[in-house]
């Protein structure tokens, strides 16, 4: 009997594969809030299951300090290679609502494109991996061994892989070749990418404390230190003229580019007028001497989230505030320590801070340094090869602005290469409303996995 060939069994199981993925949409993972703890777990117990009937030799959930990991794997032959597939199975919160044409958690496909929150980030690409395994299995063509290792704190820090990951006994078990990772973006679907780089991140809040209550404007206006004010002008202070962090020692250990990796990202297809026009801005802001791509794929960069203090309700109070607050994320480059950073920012912010209030600097999300593909590896070439196949056209090389805190850290836990092999688009706004993934990029992003899996085992030699 001919065997079943990977392409026919997607179009019997095709619309299967899309109303499970409504499922797994329909759960409100919010890793962010407390509030949403029960679907967090609901939505771990779903990955677990979805990799079991996928057909893999076992799944579990670990428990961690945060909420659970899922780890699944199959063992096809101990000698052949092990690929880590990572993801996350939780997702941003959805606010503005109002602003989403369907509600973000009632998935639905409108013009072969699936809108929901988590449909790009991640949980649509974490799906793929899991059809791709069900399809290999169900074809009997899966030719190397696959682990699942998918956790729920991606998008607040990943504070329980991080600790998961301290403990070196527990190694071993997600011992591989490479981590494949897919929850990055493609140029676009007509110019498939690999990304070759990721920023670190860290993520801090300040506050700022003046006098010990919140003071009559009028009683003491003008005499006493308004934090408000303070806090603005430190954080206006972090950026000079040039748009360069003022950090002292920041720029220290900053990789400089060459002329030619500068000359490689000039190639890479891109419209500042579309990218402008895209945003509805006139004109783009950044460090001088740097073009949009490499502000965002090789330079540092540092953005305040939010700042607030005081009286913002309804109407006017006159209030000299005690308090002012700020969250604020710094994106690190290689050679970047995101604890020296941090270290770095409380000094400068300690120096810069009159007499008439207290600092604190908090750490929010554990930091994470950026990560640098080997452009060297086998495993890229594997990829590079698998992109080929499926999509006509060799794959260019992108530095991404985004992070993921855990890749360095496996990285360096496992000391094995990674490949960042994302299916999305910077259209599918992702963190915003009416976020959706591309049916094609579903089904393509499959398939290219699938060749992966193919490429990575005929070049492997142990
Ligand atoms: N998938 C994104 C990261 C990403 C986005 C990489 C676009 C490349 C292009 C990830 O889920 C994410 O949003 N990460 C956060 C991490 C943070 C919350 C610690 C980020 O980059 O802000
Ligand atoms: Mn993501
Ligand atoms: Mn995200």
């Amino acid at each position: 009997m001919a065997m079943l060939t990977t392409e026919r069994y997607i179009s019997t199981h095709k619309h299967r594969f899309l109303d499970e993925l409504k499922h797994f949409l329909r759960i409100p993972s919010i890793s962010t809030s407390k509030e949403y703890a029960e679907d967090m777990r609901k939505a771990a117990a779903f990955v677990k299951e979805k990799i079991l009937e996928a057909g893999a030799d076992q799944a579990r959930l670990i428990e961690t300090v945060g909420y659970p990991l899922v780890y699944g794997e199959t063992v096809v032959d101990k000698d052949l290679p092990t690929v880590l597939v990572y993801g996350h199975y939780d997702v941003q919160p959805a606010e503005p609502y109002e602003l989403w044409n369907t509600p973000p958690f009632e998935p639905v496909i409108k013009e072969d494109k699936i809108y929901a929150r988590g449909a790009s980030d991640d949980k649509g690409q974490v799906y793929m991996h899991i059809k791709a395994l069900e399809t290999l299995l169900a074809t009997q063509q899966l030719p190397c061994n696959v682990k699942f290792l998918i956790e729920g704190e991606e998008e607040s820090g990943s504070q329980g892989l991080t600790q998961f990951l301290q403990d070196k006994e527990n190694h071993a078990l997600l011992q591989a070749d490479v981590v494949l990772v897919s929850d990055t973006t493609l140029i676009s679907l007509a110019q498939p990418s690999l990304t070759i780089g990721l920023r670190g991140i860290v993520y801090l809040e300040v506050e700022v404390t003046g006098p010990n209550r919140d003071l009559h404007s009028g009683a003491y206006g003008g005499a006493v230190g308004n934090p408000i004010h303070l806090l603005c002008q430190m954080m206006a202070s972090l950026h000079d003229e040039h748009r360069r962090i003022t950090i002292p020692g920041f720029y220290d250990r900053v990789e400089i580019l060459s002329q030619q990796e500068r000359d490689v990202i000039a190639q890479t297809p891109f419209s500042l007028s579309e990218y402008q026009e895209s945003l509805g801005i006139a004109a783009v802001l950044g460090e001088q001497g740097y073009s949009t791509l490499e502000r965002i794929g090789i330079r540092p960069s540092l953005d305040i989230n939010g700042i607030w203090g005081g009286y913002t309700g309804e109407g006017g109070k006159t209030v000299l505030p005690s308090k002012a607050y700020a969250k604020l994320s710094m994106r690190l480059v290689p050679h970047q320590d995101s604890a020296t950073i941090v270290q770095q920012f409380t000094d400068y912010l300690s120096t810069m801070a009159p007499e008439s209030v207290k600092v604190n600097v908090k750490v929010v999300h554990a930091g994470s340094n950026a990560v640098v593909i080997n452009k060297d590896s086998v495993v890229l070439q594997a990829a590079e090869k698998a992109f080929e196949e499926v999509w006509d056209q060799r794959p260019l090389r992108t530095r991404d602005g985004g992070s993921i805190p855990i890749v360095s850290k496996l990285q360096e836990s496992l000391g094995c290469d990674s490949v960042l092999m994302g299916f999305g688009l910077d259209s599918d706004a992702v963190h915003s409303p009416n976020e959706h993934f591309g049916l094609t990029n579903f089904f393509k992003g499959m398939e290219t996995v699938m060749a992966f899996y193919q490429y990575l085992t005929t070049s492997h030699v142990s």
